[in-house]
């Protein structure tokens, strides 16, 4: 194993062609946060880049639409999934866009690079042209019948009736989606990445150097490369998007999955000017955060690319997730069957945390999984009211009562105490493990064991009852159970950062993740505040009409 000294982490830049979906939380962003935040507590020197991916077809597509400019487009998004990652505490160091002159610059260089390397292969074929539109159609928007099947209505790509993947030259009687229109085909010429000439290596890092990554990744790397690789377009026709900088290829622009991954060094870049350190040194740890839909650009072109350019770090780990789906159904943008983020925060407000658990605790992190409101429901009331807030509400309630909220001293320790304090330190090792396992969801269940374990240890001592026959004995209890708060607010703060901060704020105390584990974290004689309730019940009218809602 390598020495690292730094940790660069990424998570894949969402389209700013529309707001973003418990799905993409579920999937990208809620790891990518548990597992940064986890590491800067660990005192590891850490960045998080992230940022809109705002070129593409279906962009420009949905500002036809809208008869607007695909940048007002990308501008409304943008914001709005900005504004959504700050409220659901998402803590990346920048949040950036690759409309952004620094990255047009770095991505146009990249090209460059490759290209004066002769790193490409230029090959003419023959597309489709739109000569209504005056455009070549990118496949998705050529319609026609299916050669496989003959019905109507298949895309240039695939047949959504009998699911065959097709070339749009295929089609028969193939028309613009667009305007409708009869096409022609006519030659236009490309800039190909061989990502053939890569494959050897490819095969040695990933198949062989990297057998530790995720079984689901390391399946499709393995699927992929044992199918031989192929050239790929790196260039499309299109008038959005970053011009290709070479001379005469007007009205092509890079591939948009050729531009976005290389926002990541823009956006480093526009963070520090330190960016050399993160991105080319051998002892910096390059993790990516993706969705399965995207392991073939994270583990092979990408890493093609950089390899091609040469003096860039590699990804060590790609830690991608399944899909989530939401009450048994696929989630989709078209049919409008997806909860908003957006949406979410103003129909359940300040409850972002409540969120962030149930996605983590159910998510997809091995195979699909599924959101149900139910469970949304259940999880909150029977996990986070009934164990977590319950604990820490009776200790400060407690603690307010019988001392004025001044942590007693302990005295004398029975066995069980010493047996609870035990389990409480054994847990840590447990939660850390997980963590840097990319188990988010075993980790977590590693802290509602401490809210258990807190729980437990009340229903076993009932301090209640023995503060009328002996004081000095209770006066131990409450200082373990304070201890044992403590140990929430610590272990909370990746998973549920707001709740750490309130845990935080009721304890008047801000202890480290070194302490984890201990028995002594907040002094005796120590004043806390009061309490406040960290959750409240979700209520089943609340799920039902959140439940009508998908069905309209
Ligand atoms: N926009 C892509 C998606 O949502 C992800 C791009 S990731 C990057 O699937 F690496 F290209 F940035
Ligand atoms: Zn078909």
């Amino acid at each position: 194993m390598k020495q690292y000294k730094r940790h660069l982490i990424t998570a894949a830049l969402p389209y700013a062609n529309g707001p973003i979906h418990i799905g993409h939380l579920a999937g990208v962003y809620v790891p990518a946060d548990i597992y940064a935040r986890y590491l800067r507590l660990r005192g590891e020197e850490v960045i998080w880049v992230c940022g809109s991916d705002e070129h593409g077809v279906p962009i420009t597509i949905k500002a036809r639409n809208e008869g607007v400019s695909p940048q007002d487009v990308v501008d409304r998004y943008h914001a709005i999934i900005k504004h959504s990652f700050e409220q659901f505490g998402m803590s990346m160091d920048i949040y950036s866009r690759t409309t952004s002159a620094v990255h047009r610059e770095t991505a146009s260089d990249f090209f460059r690079t490759l290209y004066d390397r002769g790193e490409f292969i230029e090959h003419t074929s023959k597309h489709y042209f739109d000569p209504e539109a005056g455009i070549f159609l990118a496949d998705r928007y050529i319609v026609g019948k299916c050669p496989r099947c003959g019905a109507e209505g298949a895309y240039g790509d695939q047949c959504e009736r009998c699911g065959s993947s097709l070339a749009a030259t295929e089609l028969i009687d193939p028309k613009s989606a667009l305007t409708g229109s009869e096409l022609e085909l006519r030659d236009t010429l490309h800039w190909y990445l061989p990502l053939d000439r890569h494959e050897a290596f490819l095969k040695q890092w990933i198949l062989e150097e990297h057998r530790e990554w995720k079984g689901n990744v390391y399946g499709q790397c393995k699927s992929w490369l044992d199918g031989g690789l192929q050239p790929r377009a790196v260039s499309r026709d299109l008038d959005w998007g970053i011009p290709v900088p070479v001379e005469g290829a007007e009205g092509k622009v890079l591939y948009v999955w050729f531009d976005a991954p290389i926002g990541y060094i823009s956006a480093t870049k526009e963070l520090t000017r330190d960016w050399e350190r993160w991105w080319k040194s051998d002892d910096t740890r390059m993790v990516h955060f993706i969705g399965k839909d995207n392991i073939v650009f994270h583990c092979i072109m990408f890493p093609a690319m950089l390899k091609a350019h040469g003096g860039y770090v590699l990804p060590d780990n790609v830690p991608a997730n399944e899909f989530l789906n939401l009450e048994g159904d696929k989630i989709s943008t078209s049919r409008n069957h997806a909860v908003w983020l957006n949406e979410y925060l103003e129909d359940f407000p300040g409850k972002q945390d409540v969120l962030r658990y149930v996605l983590c605790a159910n998510a997809p992190e091995t195979k699909d999984n599924d959101f149900t409101w139910r469970d949304f429901q259940a999880r909150a009331n029977n996990e986070l009211v009934a164990v977590l807030g319950n604990f820490v509400n009776r200790v400060m309630v407690l603690t307010g009562k019988y001392y004025d909220g001044v942590v007693p001293e302990r005295g004398g320790m029975t066995d069980y105490d010493g047996t609870v304090l035990e389990e409480l330190s054994s847990l840590r090792p447990t939660i850390e493990r997980n963590i840097e396992r990319f188990q988010f969801r075993e980790a977590l269940k590693g802290v509602m064991e401490i809210a258990r374990l807190g729980n437990k240890y009340l229903a076993d001592t009932e301090p209640w009852k023995v503060v009328k026959t002996d004081p000095a004995r209770v006066q131990t209890i409450m200082n373990i159970a304070v201890q044992i708060v403590a140990n929430l607010a610590i272990a909370c703060e990746p998973f549920m950062p707001f709740t750490a901060a309130k845990i935080g704020a009721m304890l008047q105390a801000a202890p480290a993740w070194d302490s984890l584990g201990g028995d002594s974290i907040i002094p005796a004689g120590h004043k806390v505040g009061t309490p406040e309730l960290l959750f409240e019940r979700v209520e089943d009218a609340e799920v039902e009409r959140q439940i009508e809602k998908l069905k309209k």
